[in-house]
């Protein structure tokens, strides 16, 4: 007789089940599964398949669901791979002034920028900030989020960024959404160093960076390295001593000018190099050598009105695995919606639906290591696995700004349904 295994959630008759699974190779690359079936067992994928090929000893535990996607779209729970989730205030004046035609830089020089947000920021209590974080989460899920990568970096002082990071600690604790921390404490010079630069590169090097990690409160350190944010030689300093600390390197790199940080990237061994529009010829050479991940943003080229987009046909042709993601931050990409990204990955960028996919699973995955845990269908890896009301994946991005997501399941468990 066969003995019967108890699993807690099925989904069964997938019009497509994208795996996104290396070993389910078809013509679309996604690994899809037609009229597909999953089963989850302790917050893991325990069987996928075709649905009738279901096997007979999986039985559905008492109390546990099954779910009918027939017509629809299953694929794994998208992932965010940059944001700055955690900030007080809002800059909609500066939206209207840039309409008006200020550029982003002008409008820092006159006082608002990063620096207006990181005022109101440090005038935020913990509790402010955590019901912040948590409304942004909320919205990030009904677009079918279940992970995100979070920078602090609106704190720029030992005392404001611990805060922004002991939130997102506190926030880790809700169970719909994983949030990997990233320090960005070298967001930009706060302005009380203004004449000193140098001692706040200290103050990151000798101080920050020191009990961010001691306190475990961060697993990457990034830096905005920019003409007018840190240079070059700035920017690799902080980076090794981050590393030196076990926080892994990120780089804001080349977003307003070109300035070599894609080549710093590959240099330092960064996990990722993320918005790019400048980059170089030799950039991207040196970022497909040494296998940095591209983190594209295209919110922020679209919220700016920027002239000058990554290149992103190049680089996915150089072989870089291209991601990409929300930006979110009240400057210069305030949306918490990773599939309208999925659709300005398209026009903008000129990726086609399969490749705007991999960029908000698996290869946003491997921008924060875990492409082993997540980012894919696969079995013993995380049943993070969302239900789309959509004929098939090239609709997704087709049909933008509406919400298609119907179910998300997180660990096994659906913690978000659509209301209908
Ligand atoms: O990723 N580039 C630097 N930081 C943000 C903008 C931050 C802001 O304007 O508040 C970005 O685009
Ligand atoms: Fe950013």
């Amino acid at each position: 007789m066969t003995p019967f295994v108890q699993v807690d959630l099925i989904i069964k008759n997938a019009v497509e089940l994208l795996t996104l699974s290396p070993f389910f190779r078809e013509e679309s690359g996604l690994g899809i599964i037609h009229h597909g079936g999953v089963a989850m067992r302790e917050g893991k994928i325990f069987w996928i398949g075709k649905t009738d090929g279901f096997p007979e000893a999986l039985v559905l535990k008492p109390g546990g669901q099954e779910i009918d996607a027939i017509g629809k779209v299953v694929m794994p729970g998208l992932i965010d791979s940059h944001t700055h989730l955690i900030f007080a205030g809002s800059r909609e004046h500066e939206f209207e002034q840039r309409i008006e035609g200020l550029s982003y830089l002008e409008i820092a020089e006159r006082g608002g920028g990063i620096l207006s947000t990181v005022e109101a920021t440090r005038k935020a209590s913990f509790d402010e900030l955590f019901s912040l974080g948590k409304k942004r989460l909320d919205r990030m899920l009904s677009k079918g989020v279940t992970t995100i990568e979070a920078k602090s970096g609106y704190g720029l002082s030992l005392k404001d960024e611990l805060k922004i990071l002991e939130v997102m600690k506190a926030l880790k604790e809700n169970p719909t959404i994983d949030i990997v921390p990233t320090f960005l404490g070298a967001h930009t010079v706060p302005k009380e160093f203004r004449h000193d630069r140098a001692r706040y590169v200290d103050l990151l090097t000798e101080e920050m960076i020191p009990k961010v990690a001691e306190e475990g409160l961060a697993e990457f350190c990034d830096i905005f390295c920019e003409e007018k944010a840190f240079s070059l030689k700035e920017s690799r300093k902080v980076l090794e001593t981050g590393k030196r600390y076990g926080l892994k390197p990120k780089i804001h790199a080349d977003q307003l000018s070109s300035g070599g940080g894609a080549e710093l990237a590959a240099e330092i061994g960064a996990i990722s190099a993320d918005h790019l529009e400048y980059i170089s010829e030799t950039g991207i050479e040196r970022m497909a050598e040494k296998g940095v991940t591209a983190v594209l943003l295209p919110g922020a080229s679209f919220f700016l009105a920027m002239k000058r987009f990554p290149p992103a046909r190049e680089l996915i042709e150089k072989g870089v695995a291209v991601s990409l993601a929300t930006d979110l931050n009240p400057g210069s990409s305030m949306t918490e919606s990773l599939p309208l990204m999925m659709t300005m990955g398209c026009t903008m960028f000129k990726m086609t639906p399969r490749e705007v996919i991999q960029a908000t699973t698996i290869h946003a995955a491997r921008s924060m290591g875990r492409e082993n845990e997540i980012g894919s269908l696969e079995i013993g890896k995380k049943a993070d696995v969302l239900v789309i009301d959509v004929p098939n994946y090239r609709y997704l991005p087709y049909h933008f700004g509406v919400d298609h997501v119907e179910c998300v399941i997180k660990r096994g468990k659906v913690v978000y349904q659509r209301p209908t």
